[in-house]
């Protein structure tokens, strides 16, 4: 007989990245190929982080820090919170999987919006729990009014992406608030805050003075984004001491390794750099956003590092297609729950302009 695999991996969806650039140079034919498929950053890290890497890669014959002490210590004095409340994980996507696992028995229920981060579908079909997807409003927004009325006594987890991939949108910190309230106390919120940095609605941190009112509270972050260090795999979560236990509890123990966390301590002493980042995404999301308008193609209003580009009657496919053969690499809407679009990520102004060049040719 042969070996049979669980059952529940017939239900669980295929996690697609962004294509990489060997492939798309194969497939497409083309030599000089960008990647805007992932939502990635342009700059790579900062040069005393390199330096920090290569300093811990020389210490790789011993085992990494099973509790990222120093890291956690930045965090709790980054965030003025108790190093005991933040996990830290083998990037952001690890914490999710942790906390469905931790938090859900067959029959329980995560809610989230859709379209929304394309991880949210795996929880479900891994923890035995049931999803229960609430569609975007017409601003492609969170409709948190419709997502409240979906919360019974079933509901485990909540999940609220801010700003929301795939679509860049973001909702105020005053509306968080106000759901949140609504939210009864046995229900773990995860506000999603891969992005936030990138949002000019309110102060990156203005969600952290909601932890202390609201214990089932948790907020994830990465430095995959705007610290440009994707390829180490590094997220954390800032929530209760209990969450934290939670997820440490399901994890590995040496899930994030000594780059990674050396890399994002260093990371966190560079606030200035960060803003930099900040400031050079916000002006090619500005750019971008502009051209496309221009085009006249019409965009959900990013918050983010990405677009997503409404494309009206024109044909996805061809025009994903069109785009990798000259040579830049964008997300399909379809896979991302969102058929008739793409997504782009900004990359450098000189990228920026090749990938609105050859979109321009196409329509
Ligand atoms: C909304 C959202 N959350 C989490 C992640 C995962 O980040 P990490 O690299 O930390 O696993 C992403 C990555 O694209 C994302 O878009």
């Amino acid at each position: 007989m042969p070996v049979r695999y669980s059952k529940k991996l017939d239900a669980l969806p295929h996690y697609e990245g962004g294509m990489d650039i060997d492939r798309a140079r194969r497939m497409y034919e083309a030599s000089d190929v960008i990647k805007l498929a992932s939502n990635e950053s342009p700059w790579g890290p900062h040069p005393a982080v390199l330096e920090a890497i290569g300093a811990a890669a020389a210490g790789s014959n011993r085992y990494p820090d099973q509790y990222a002490s120093l890291l956690r210590r930045r965090l709790a004095d980054r965030y003025e919170v108790e190093p005991g409340t933040i996990a830290v994980a083998n990037g952001s996507c690890e914490i999710l999987l942790a906390a469905a696992l931790a938090l859900c028995e067959p029959g329980a229920e995560i809610l989230y919006a859709w379209p929304s981060f394309s991880m949210y579908p795996q929880l479900a079909p891994l923890s035995g729990a049931r999803e229960i997807r609430v569609p975007l409003n017409d601003a492609y927004e969170h409709d948190l009014e419709a997502m409240a009325t979906e919360i019974t006594a079933a509901t485990q987890l909540v999940l609220v992406c801010n700003p929301n991939n795939p679509t860049g949108t973001a909702l105020p910190v005053a509306a968080i608030a106000a759901f949140l309230n609504r939210v009864p106390d046995h229900v773990t919120v995860i506000l999603d805050e891969a992005y936030i940095e990138m949002q000019v609605l309110d102060d990156p941190d203005a969600t952290v003075d909601l932890l202390p009112e609201h214990p089932n509270l948790v907020l994830l972050r990465t430095f995959s984004k705007v610290y440009g260090l994707a390829g180490l795999r590094c997220g954390y979560a800032l929530g209760s001491a209990g969450f934290r236990a939670a997820v440490d509890s399901v994890r590995q123990p040496f899930d994030v390794n000594s780059l990674a966390q050396a890399a994002g301590a260093e990371a966190l002493q560079h606030a200035d750099d960060m803003i930099a980042r900040v400031e050079r995404t916000i002006a090619e999301r500005i750019g971008v956003e502009e051209e496309l308008h221009d085009l006249g193609l019409r965009t959900a209003a990013s918050q983010t590092n990405f677009s997503w580009i409404d494309l009206g009657d024109r044909d996805e496919a061809a025009i994903v297609e069109g785009l990798g053969k000259r040579g830049v690499i964008v997300r399909a809407g379809t896979p991302l729950g969102g058929p008739g679009h793409i997504r782009v990520t900004y990359g450098t102004e000189a990228e920026n302009r090749r990938f609105l060049g050859a979109l321009a040719e196409l329509l």
